[in-house]
């Protein structure tokens, strides 16, 4: 087996006190976001887009293999189109698909099969797992790396003052079409980008506690 070449690696080191106020301002700034569903049309600036992913594809990823696909959509007409289609499935799911038990779930979002911000947010990404294909290896766990960039991306997004939301339409085939991507990319996740409308509101949603989320041993 090949060896891969190895690099010096050093990482700014913060004193005590500033790690933790650095943390602290990071965890509060990102206390702060929150899934939008109703967003401005304004255009957004395409650099941050582009830094965000940029961000986002710096993630840890199985054997390194960045099985990852950030397709930016930006024209009108695709919109309308991903908008469409997304709500052909949608409106199928919600009536014949969905359990019960999944609409318990999402009935405090107050969501349903119409998905409107697909077409208003300025910036629509739709990202991709990049699965064994002519030009792409087998990726190891693909779910869980792009999981981790989409992470990266939705807070790189929020630092920058960008809202967006995690949009998960089942199934999500059609994006292959809508998107023009090959079949051996699966989409992940559609997410709108821009700045919330001005009458936007957001779910009043608790977060659990520090206490409930962290075990120490
Ligand atoms: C994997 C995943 C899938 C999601 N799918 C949808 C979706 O399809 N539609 C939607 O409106 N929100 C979706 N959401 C957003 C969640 O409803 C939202 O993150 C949650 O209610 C917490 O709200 P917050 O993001 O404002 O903290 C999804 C979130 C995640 C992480």
């Amino acid at each position: 087996m090949q060896s891969i070449a190895t690099a010096p690696y050093e990482l700014t080191r913060l004193s005590p006190s500033d790690m933790i106020s650095t943390a602290r301002a990071f965890a509060d700034r990102m206390a702060a976001r929150r899934s939008v569903r109703d967003f401005s049309s304004a255009p957004v600036p395409l650099e941050v887009i582009d830094q965000a992913v940029r961000a986002a594809s710096t993630a840890p990823s199985g054997a390194n293999l960045q099985p990852w696909r950030f397709v930016v959509m930006t024209d009108r007409d695709r919109k309308r189109q991903l908008r469409y289609a997304a709500e052909a499935e949608e409106r199928e799911f919600y009536a014949r698909r969905a359990s019960p038990d999944w609409l318990d779930a999402v009935a405090p979002m107050g969501t349903d099969w119409q998905k409107p911000f697909l077409e208003t947010a300025p910036v629509v990404i739709v990202v991709f797992e990049v699965h064994q294909g002519p030009s792409s290896p087998k990726p190891y766990y693909a779910k869980e790396s792009v999981g981790i960039a989409v992470g990266l991306l939705i807070a790189a997004l929020h630092h920058a003052g960008l809202a967006t939301l995690t949009h998960t339409p089942v199934p999500m085939r059609f994006l292959n079409e809508v998107c023009d991507r090959p079949p051996e990319e699966r989409a992940f996740a559609v997410m709108p980008v821009g700045y919330p409308a001005e009458d936007a509101t957001v779910p009043d949603l608790v977060r659990k506690s520090l206490s409930e989320v962290l075990v120490r041993r």
